[in-house]
């Protein structure tokens, strides 16, 4: 009911929503499984925020596995587990890491969002980006809508982290650790932005925002990150990391910390959260991890003929068409075979 009584052309209905989203919020945020109290208490004072962030979930989701879908891991959830990771998130790999960062970087990009929009009462553009500025080009006036990405961090920050501030053992510290680094990726690529006034647009005034970047951006960060974790263990007053292995350097503020080795992810195994690779596609003549050499873990594959439509033979016709031909095409794909 809620999709279809707030939705902005309503506006009529929008002030009994607001009031039925109150009486809403209590029974939305007590049927999240997972949250701490921390969090049900700023589920319920805003609500609107946590739909926001629900609704945001599917985006960063996508990102994680479109970063990874060529590889062994590719960022399944487990759509019959309450838990959408199923088991997975209990160990401290690698992988976690990239899930734990790239959600709580999620959370960040989807809050900004939504305040720049104008779809929560409790924020929007930065209002600190008023008056005259200047950058290497010369001074502008600020206008438009700057993303504000800081009031978005802050509440990532209130909200994700109560969960690890419950708990103080290395599996929450390397929890904050790679939420942080998941935020801090966000505000790395905000982006000045500009329109040019002036004679017949010589560009000598100039109103500038600064606006995030797409969040592509983002994902291909923190996946360069992921490349180069660092394992760490905990140091000895239980406050920091130190590299796990001495050739490793210690980790940066921005660097994704991982405390366990992963699994190899070939087999189905329910206690490490993998599904293992049977059914997987892969490349018969790559020899990277989309390759079928790595991504079957050496098991095989087979082969299946399937036919595939394209559109082929494009003419252009003056003027303004495009028109085609569907050709039919018979191509291999190659499947892992399952474990036996
Ligand atoms: C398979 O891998 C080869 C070599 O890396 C690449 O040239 C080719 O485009 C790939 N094929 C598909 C279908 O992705």
């Amino acid at each position: 009911w809620n999709r279809w009584c707030c939705s902005p052309s309503r506006p009529r209905v929008l002030l009994l929503c607001r009031y039925m989203g109150t009486l809403g919020s209590q029974v939305m945020c007590d049927n999240i499984p997972g949250l701490v109290n921390k969090q049900r208490q700023l589920c319920r004072q805003h609500p609107q925020v946590m739909q926001a962030i629900g609704a945001g979930m599917k985006d960063w989701i996508t990102e994680c596995q479109h970063q990874f879908h060529s590889h062994r891991w590719n960022c399944n959830t487990m759509t019959r587990d309450h838990n959408l990771f199923g088991r997975l998130l209990l160990r401290s790999s690698r992988e976690v890491a990239f899930v734990y960062a790239v959600s709580s970087a999620g959370v960040v990009y989807t809050l900004a969002r939504a305040c720049s929009q104008g779809e929560l009462d409790s924020c929007s553009c930065d209002p600190s980006k008023k008056g005259s500025s200047r950058d290497s080009r010369g001074s502008f006036a600020w206008g438009g809508c700057s993303d504000h990405v800081e009031h978005a961090m802050r509440f990532s920050q209130t909200f994700v982290d109560a969960k690890e501030r419950k708990e103080r053992d290395a599996r929450a510290l390397m929890n904050l650790h790679n939420n942080r680094a998941g935020r801090k990726a966000v505000k790395r690529f905000m982006n000045l932005e500009c329109k040019c006034h002036g004679v017949s647009g010589s560009c000598s005034v100039r109103t500038c925002w600064l606006a995030m970047a797409d969040f592509r951006r983002t994902g291909d960060h923190l996946r360069k990150r992921y490349n180069a974790a660092v394992q760490v263990a905990v140091n000895q007053y239980g406050t920091g990391f130190t590299a796990a292995h001495a050739h490793f350097k210690r980790p940066s503020k921005n660097d994704l910390v991982y405390l366990e080795d992963s699994p190899d992810y070939c087999i189905r195994d329910h206690e490490s959260g993998s599904v293992g690779t049977g059914g997987r596609l892969c490349n018969r003549t790559s020899r990277g991890v989309d390759g079928c050499e790595v991504m079957c873990c050496g098991r095989g594959y087979d082969t299946s003929r399937v036919s595939q439509t394209t559109k082929c033979e494009c003419k252009f016709h003056w003027c303004c068409a495009v028109h085609c031909r569907d050709c039919h095409q018979q191509v291999d794909v190659y499947t892992c075979k399952g474990q036996r």
